[in-house]
């Protein structure tokens, strides 16, 4: 039997300590017995979370993704050029569509590259993996289905012989608080020799409307992504949430210079989740934090990439600031 190409030159691969799945039982039950109610934002990408976040991004009002893809088409050529990449290991990887453009210039400057993305959605790297694959001919794919911490301990990330650009684009850092992204960040530092790189994305601190209007388009689709998680926690683990009874809520806090995310009860109610043995009680108006999204200035970014002992070689932002690349390597 012919074996397509395909098959040959993409693995998923699902790291030892199971599915990134696994916790995800413990993680609903620990945030909605807090109080403040919260949830961990990496539940929201199943297919149709993945789906929706995808069309947030095509929206007129969510410019991240818009600059970011922008800035890098500008510097790609740069950022190649300064780190000449055999490995390129991508957090977060999603549908990889910003990543092509790395791939192409590391294709053009040099005959092959392994690709290594990391995420917890399988459809996505599916996907994302096969378009890959058809443009780029010499290009091989080890996927690791895994969250950030499983997917950098994996054993295709350690081999250490090979150069490699880390990347986590896309502002998702901003999901972690302070001290959580130093520590991740320093994991991926970990995982560096002296001449490997790091490129990361983050949104900036901007006036509040724009920020607002990014989170609150329109068209209703980052409502409708926000409640999807409690979509996924019932088929998951057989709850009963009514998705009509919660509404969408995101602001920006300037004091904390992050957006949060919050899923409101419109009334007093309770909501069984069967698979926890678990109901939990909502008063009217009672929220679930579901996200932060973490908005940096130059300095904290800065200070972010020293903490975790690396040091900044390129700063790379548009003329309006919105969002910046950092090119960092290891102090
Ligand atoms: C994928 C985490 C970067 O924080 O802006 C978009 C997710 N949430 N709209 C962000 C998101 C609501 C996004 N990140």
């Amino acid at each position: 039997m012919r074996v397509s190409a395909f098959d040959e030159r993409v693995n998923i691969h699902k790291p030892p300590e199971g599915k990134p799945e696994s916790n995800f039982a413990e993680d609903v039950r620990t945030g909605l017995t807090a109080a403040p109610k919260m949830l961990p934002p990496q539940y929201f990408y199943d297919e149709i979370g993945s789906d929706l976040f995808e069309q947030i991004c095509a929206t007129p009002e969510y410019y991240p993704t818009r600059v970011e893809h922008g800035l890098l088409e500008d510097v790609v050529d740069e950022v190649v050029d300064l780190s000449g990449p055999e490995v390129i290991v991508e957090l977060g990887s999603g549908s990889s569509k910003k990543t092509e453009l790395l791939l192409r210039a590391v294709l053009s400057a040099q005959p092959s590259l392994r690709y290594v993305p990391i995420d917890v959605s399988e459809k996505a790297l599916a996907d994302a993996g096969e378009r890959l694959l058809q443009r780029f001919p010499s290009l091989t794919i080890d996927a690791l289905l895994a969250d950030y911490e499983g997917g950098l301990k994996h054993e295709r990330v350690r081999e250490q012989q090979a150069s490699k650009l880390f990347v986590f684009l896309g502002g998702t850092i901003g999901n972690f608080d302070h001290d959580e992204a130093v520590g991740l960040i320093s994991t991926v530092r970990r995982q560096m020799g002296d001449d490997d790189r790091f490129l990361l994305g983050a949104d900036r601190v901007k006036d509040h409307a724009t920020l607002h209007r990014a989170y609150n388009d329109k068209r209703g689709i980052t409502a409708q992504f926000n409640l999807n998680v409690l979509r996924v926690i019932n088929r998951e683990l057989d709850a009963v949430f009514d998705l009509q009874t919660f509404e969408h809520h995101a602001f920006y806090d300037p004091e904390l210079s992050r957006i949060e995310m919050h899923l409101i009860s419109k009334l007093a109610q309770e909501v069984p989740i069967r698979t926890l043995d678990l109901t939990v009680e909502f008063d009217r108006q009672e929220s679930i934090l579901t996200e932060i999204s973490r908005k940096f200035t130059e300095q904290g970014l800065v200070q972010l990439i020293e903490e975790a002992d690396m040091v900044i070689e390129r700063h790379y932002e548009p003329e309006n600031r919105y969002f910046s690349l950092i090119f960092a390597r290891p102090a």
